[in-house]
């Protein structure tokens, strides 16, 4: 087993960090509070090919290895996790869905945008009555012939009012239950679609999150991807490469406060001494990094069994769990460690912490990946 970086993911880890530290920080804060979309930010993820690392160059992907991805969605996580949302539904969902499930014709008209970040992509399963339960969707697409007819309403979808390609999991034959959904891409500006009300969030919040209407939207036959029925298993397919994306973000994230909790230890001072001195800080730092060391080999684990063709599903579903609890716990932590600066906006952890409890929500609650896992467990 190696453990060793290469030079070109080295690289891309440092790209990463520098466009993070140069990029990101100055105006996270005020983007934080005000809920403004990182917009020239994410131009600028695109312009370095941050934004369809592994998509095939063919395409205008970045052509990039897996672990290149976790590496770099942990950098920009590490400052910024509403740009870094908006970068993982755009590479692990979108760009990804339809470069594995697509036909050509799709991949030249949408792909090849998509990855420059020309075009942002929305991945659109939930619904207000579908969350974990995703096989019981109320929007309809009515096989019309030459098209389908959209009806329905999805929900919390990121990026909803920035994309320009969204995927739309919807039910076209309800007696045939999770075999009769189908995934279409629709294109915003399609008569009868309607974006939605924004929503105030607890945490990433200068990332894009609408509610997405759709009434009797037509969308040509020739914008499903794959074969009649395949919507599900597309959609359950793709998030489970999707959970490698969402378990580097809450690795950043957690990695991100504890540095920050490490520099403050060190600077600042009581009962005569810094407070990293003190065993009660130490004790915090150590149980951090011990942590963050096993969510970033997990993360690694899952990125290169899927690199490797291999089945990843468990890896992904564990490394989103463990990550995600540690991020909470850590920017808590970290929060802990600053006092009462850590409860203010400036020193950055107390937005980690909000931003940290999305990673247990979205793209499978800790409970679905739990389910997910016994699931494979028991399959074996
Ligand atoms: N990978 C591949 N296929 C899978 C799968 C997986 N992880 N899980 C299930 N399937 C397949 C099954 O094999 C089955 O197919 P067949 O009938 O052909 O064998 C089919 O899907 C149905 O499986 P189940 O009967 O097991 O389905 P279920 O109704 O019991 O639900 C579930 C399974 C795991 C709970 C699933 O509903 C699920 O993952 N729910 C969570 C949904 C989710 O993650 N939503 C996030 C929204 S997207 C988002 O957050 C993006 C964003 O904006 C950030």
């Amino acid at each position: 087993m190696n453990f060793e970086l290469t030079e070109e993911q080295l690289a891309v880890r440092d790209a990463a960090r520098d466009f993070a530290q140069t990029e990101l920080l100055p105006g996270v804060i005020e983007r934080d509070e005000n809920q403004i979309y990182p917009k020239e930010q994410v131009k600028k993820l695109g312009e370095l090919g941050f934004m369809g690392m592994m998509a095939d160059p063919k395409y205008n992907g970045g052509g990039m290895d897996s672990i290149s991805y976790v590496l770099a969605m942990e950098e920009i996580s590490k400052v910024d996790a509403s740009c870094s949302v908006v970068m993982s539904v755009n590479n692990s969902l979108v760009c990804w869905g339809i470069e594995k499930y697509g036909n050509e014709e799709q991949k030249e008209k949408y792909l090849t945008k998509l990855t420059t970040g020309e075009h942002i992509g929305a991945f659109c399963l939930s619904e207000p009555e579908a969350g974990s339960d995703a096989t019981s969707q109320r929007t309809t697409a009515i096989d019309m012939g030459d098209h389908y007819l959209l009806n329905g309403t999805k929900n919390w979808i990121t990026n909803g009012g920035t994309a320009s390609t969204y995927i739309v999991i919807a039910q076209t034959d309800a007696d045939k239950k999770h075999h009769g959904i189908n995934a279409l891409i629709v294109e915003k500006g399609m008569d009868g679609f309607v974006v939605g009300k924004k929503e105030n969030k607890l945490g990433i919040r200068g990332s894009d999150t609408h509610s997405l209407m759709f009434t009797d939207v037509k969308v040509p036959k020739a914008n499903r991807i794959g074969e009649d029925g395949f919507g599900f298993k597309f959609a359950m397919s793709t998030l489970n490469g999707g959970r490698i994306g969402i378990a580097s973000q809450a690795l950043g994230i957690a990695s991100g406060a504890y540095e920050l909790a490490l520099q403050y230890s060190k600077e600042r001072k009581a009962f005569g001494k810094e407070i990293s001195q003190h065993q009660a800080i130490q004790f915090k730092l150590s149980d951090m990094a011990t942590q963050i060391e096993a969510a970033r080999l997990m993360c690694f684990h899952a990125a290169a069994l899927k690199d490797q063709g291999k089945d990843y599903v468990k890896a992904a579903a564990m490394a989103k769990l463990f990550a995600s609890k540690a991020a909470m716990d850590i920017t808590v932590e970290a929060v802990q460690v600053h006092g009462g600066y850590g409860f203010v906006k400036e020193y950055h952890v107390e937005r980690l912490m909000r931003d940290a409890k999305i990673t247990q929500i979205y793209e499978g609650t800790s409970e679905i990946q739990k389910i997910v896992i016994a699931r494979e467990l028991l399959k074996k």
